[in-house]
């Protein structure tokens, strides 16, 4: 054939086929035409954030050896580097510009785990469409979001980033972002291609020490750890990245069970996998492989494609090609995962990179309602919030974090942008101004871990002059993320201490806490009237605390992770098996009361601990309103259903208080008996509503066979007969309670 008509052949070809075929016929059509070298160069992702970038990437890109570059965000600088890799490279291959676009941009909205609290996957895909819309103006085209690492210790710095305890609320809200950040299409030029991570079992590192060894049996990863990623393969992710630790001996980034045999084989997963950063040379470091070549030959022979930044590939492949130990068409797949990648995104096809970012407005009211439900309230007693304007004359503001524009971002916001940030002292100033009342500020502590309490004196002082004291705790962002774990996850520094002086002044104490992950807050919460929890809510987060403690607005966040009471309980979370001693308030006791001779421990043969009995302090689902709900009427449509009928669980919920109420309807079931042991309560399903003053409103959910699959003994996924009960409620331990039975197995069931 000669030249054109080979052209005319391969055009009739792409015509001739679906958008998916069109996709597949071009990586060929490309790898085709590719060096072994540039091969291993599409392979290679590199480290772009120094000044000189230019100078430093130049080079290697016109040469065909850098696949993606990562950390850089100047527009210009992305634009210059894209041009040189489009018009200067051989082949002409544009590149994946990566960024951790994590919760929010410039805008920044609450951390994830923060989002997880508004268990609203609209609102959650509405914030990660407004990253993607602000980030890909600077022409970043792939973001290494969602996390989606089921996380069972608040130890763990990267609890903040990820979105709970749970299976089904992280795949449903991980799925959730993985399509606002792809949008309608990758292809739109301000969509990113989304990295679900870290795959898999990064969650559940030893003691909560980020990095650390994970020990999770087959069958806790398969019903735990797995269903997330599978939501988001089924989401249509573009890419995956690897985790960092090892699982039973064999570090994620060189582990092909998880790589191949589950997420190509069963999953029949087609997009991009990812090292983590320098994950391929830390297998040396692991102990896993003595050199750099081997490392690279166990990654890549695993199942990752790309190398974030270690230059192992780069390095090594073509050797391990010569020496036959790596096969060309090994290579090929691994490529045309990335090339696959930069069709879907429309880089071939002159995508462009939009200038203007979303118009202000909307980007502070999305962050702004998004910290608005992330919130939960924790302890209001008495009902000390809402705060009456009417009834108020002074208000005293204290505490390190009252007014920090860029700690109320929390961790990973490389970018965001702490000039747009409204800070509660700033919002609740301009509020009190309306209002006629005035406020006084002290910042009793340098940061949060200060233990010097000399500036207590002068909150002490604010505090006597007020009617109401709001004090401002928690954790600054640095507390939380990479590497940012902690033993003891009690409040930091003197605040402790500093709330026992403000309780002593004797007036009404008010505490809103900011912080990365759940803390252990035995030692304040009798001292407070109420308790506000936070998390870091993002931009506009002073804006939402101020609506909510004046009753602008009402609480509706609830916990997407338990709050353990102390550290020695961790993991404590509401998923947990039954035992053969399962613990019942009668059957436990206090260390203190066998102290005082009022118990025998004879009593306690349970699963519990003496000095801290079994429950959290707060339980996953968990939240306040200023409003009451009541649930009634629980109707099945059926007792007994077979794998191909829908069973319908309804319950009435009702508004009983006085102010117009959002409330998360939350369905659990449980699987009486199993081949393995079930968990006491799993969700499966919930629903936001809001309901004004005194109206009811019947919730439905469907529940099918899958519902009821889980993995099995033998490791196969499938539903197994017998009796579930199920509840409807308002948080992990509530609820309305029935039981159906699912009928003798059958082959719809498998
Ligand atoms: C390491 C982190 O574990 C990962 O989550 C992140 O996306 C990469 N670094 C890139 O910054």
């Amino acid at each position: 054939m000669n030249n054109e008509k080979a052209v005319m052949a391969k055009v009739q070809e792409i015509n001739a086929s679906t958008s998916k075929d069109r996709v597949e016929v071009r990586v060929r059509d490309l790898l085709d035409r590719m060096s072994l070298e540039e091969k291993i160069g599409q392979l290679n992702q590199v480290e772009a954030s120094a000044d000189n970038v230019l100078d430093l990437l130049g080079d290697g890109i016109r040469a065909g050896q850098v696949g993606s570059i990562i950390n850089q965000v100047d527009r210009d600088t992305v634009l210059e580097l894209q041009r040189i890799a489009r018009e200067e490279s051989r082949l002409g291959i544009p590149l994946l510009v990566g960024r951790d676009v994590i919760h929010g941009f410039k805008t920044v909205v609450p951390l994830p785990i923060g989002q997880a609290a508004s268990w609203n996957p609209q609102l959650v895909e509405a914030c990660a469409r407004l990253a993607s819309e602000e980030a890909s103006t600077v022409g970043v085209n792939w973001t290494f979001a969602p996390m989606i690492d089921v996380c069972r210790d608040p130890r763990w710095g990267r609890i903040a980033e990820c979105l709970g305890e749970d299976p089904v609320l992280t795949s449903v809200l991980g799925a959730a972002m993985v399509r606002g950040f792809q949008g309608a299409s990758l292809d739109d030029p301000s969509s990113l291609a989304a990295c679900a991570k870290h795959f898999a079992g990064y969650g559940a590192s030893e003691s909560g020490r980020d990095y650390n060894t994970t020990n999770l049996p087959e069958n806790e990863l398969r019903n735990v750890h797995f269903p997330p990623f599978r939501a988001a393969v089924e989401a249509g992710v573009a890419s995956l990245m690897t985790s960092f630790s090892d699982i039973d001996g064999v570090p994620a980034t060189a582990n092909s069970f998880l790589l191949r045999d589950v997420l190509r084989e069963e999953w029949r997963y087609d997009g991009l996998v990812v090292s983590d950063w320098d994950a391929i040379q830390q297998l040396c470091v692991h102990g896993l492989t003595e050199t750099r070549d081997e490392a690279a030959f166990q990654a890549a022979s695993a199942g990752v494609d790309m190398d974030m930044v270690a230059g192992a590939y780069l390095q090594h492949l073509a050797g391990l090609v010569a020496s036959g130990r790596i096969e060309l068409e090994t290579v090929d797949r691994m490529v045309a995962n990335v090339l696959r990648l930069k069709f879907r995104l429309g880089l071939f096809d002159s995508r462009p990179v939009l200038a203007d970012e979303p118009a202000r407005m909307t980007s502070r009211s999305l962050a702004k309602e998004a910290a608005l439900q992330s919130c939960v309230l924790l302890k209001n007693e008495g009902r000390a919030l809402p705060l009456d304007p009417a009834c108020l004359d002074h208000l005293a503001v204290v505490g390190p974090l009252a007014n920090e524009p860029a700690e109320q971002l929390g961790t990973w916001v490389f970018d965001g942008d702490p000039e747009r940030s409204v800070t509660p002292l700033a919002a609740i100033e301009s509020l009190a101004a309306d209002a006629g009342m005035s406020v006084s500020h002290a910042r009793a502590m340098p940061t949060t871990r200060s233990l010097d309490e000399t500036a207590f004196a002068e909150a002490e002082a604010i505090a006597r002059n007020a009617d109401v004291v709001l004090v401002f705790l928690g954790e600054e962002a640095i507390l939380s993320g990479e590497a940012h774990c902690r033993a003891d996850i009690d409040l930091p520094g003197a605040q402790v201490s500093l709330v026992k002086r403000l309780k002593a002044v004797g007036k009404p104490v008010i505490a809103v806490i900011q912080a990365g992950r759940p803390l252990t807050l035995t030692s304040v919460i009798d001292d407070l009237d109420a308790i506000l929890f936070a998390w870091h809510p993002g931009s506009l987060g002073g804006a939402a605390i101020a609506d909510l403690l004046f009753g602008r607005a009402c609480p509706s966040g609830k916990l997407p992770v338990s709050f353990p009471k102390m550290v020695g309980q961790i993991p404590v979370y509401y998923g947990h098996k039954n035992t053969g001693r399962p613990p019942t308030p009668d059957s436990i006791v206090h260390i203190d009361d066998i102290a005082s001779g009022a118990a025998q421990t004879s009593l306690g043969m349970t699963a519990f601990h003496l000095d801290a009995g079994y429950e959290p302090l707060f339980r996953f689902g968990f939240g306040l309103s200023y409003t009451e709900f009541a649930y009634s009427e629980l109707s099945l449509s059926a007792v007994r259903i077979t794998p191909s009928e829908t069973l319908t669980v309804a319950v009435n919920v009702t508004n009983s208080g006085e102010v117009e109420g959002d409330e998360i309807v939350q369905l659990y079931l449980r699987d009486r008996f199993g081949s393995v042991t079930r968990p006491v309560r799993e969700l499966k399903a919930f629903q936001r509503v809001t309901l004004a003053p005194g109206e009811t409103r019947e919730v439905r959910f469907s529940l099918t066979v899958e519902d009821l699959k889980f993995y099995k003994r033998d490791q196969t996924r499938g539903a197994e007969a017998g009796k579930f009960d199920v509840w409807i409620g308002g948080d992990s331990a509530a609820g309305r309670k029935a039981e159906f039975t699912l009928t003798q197995d059958s082959p719809a069931m498998a």
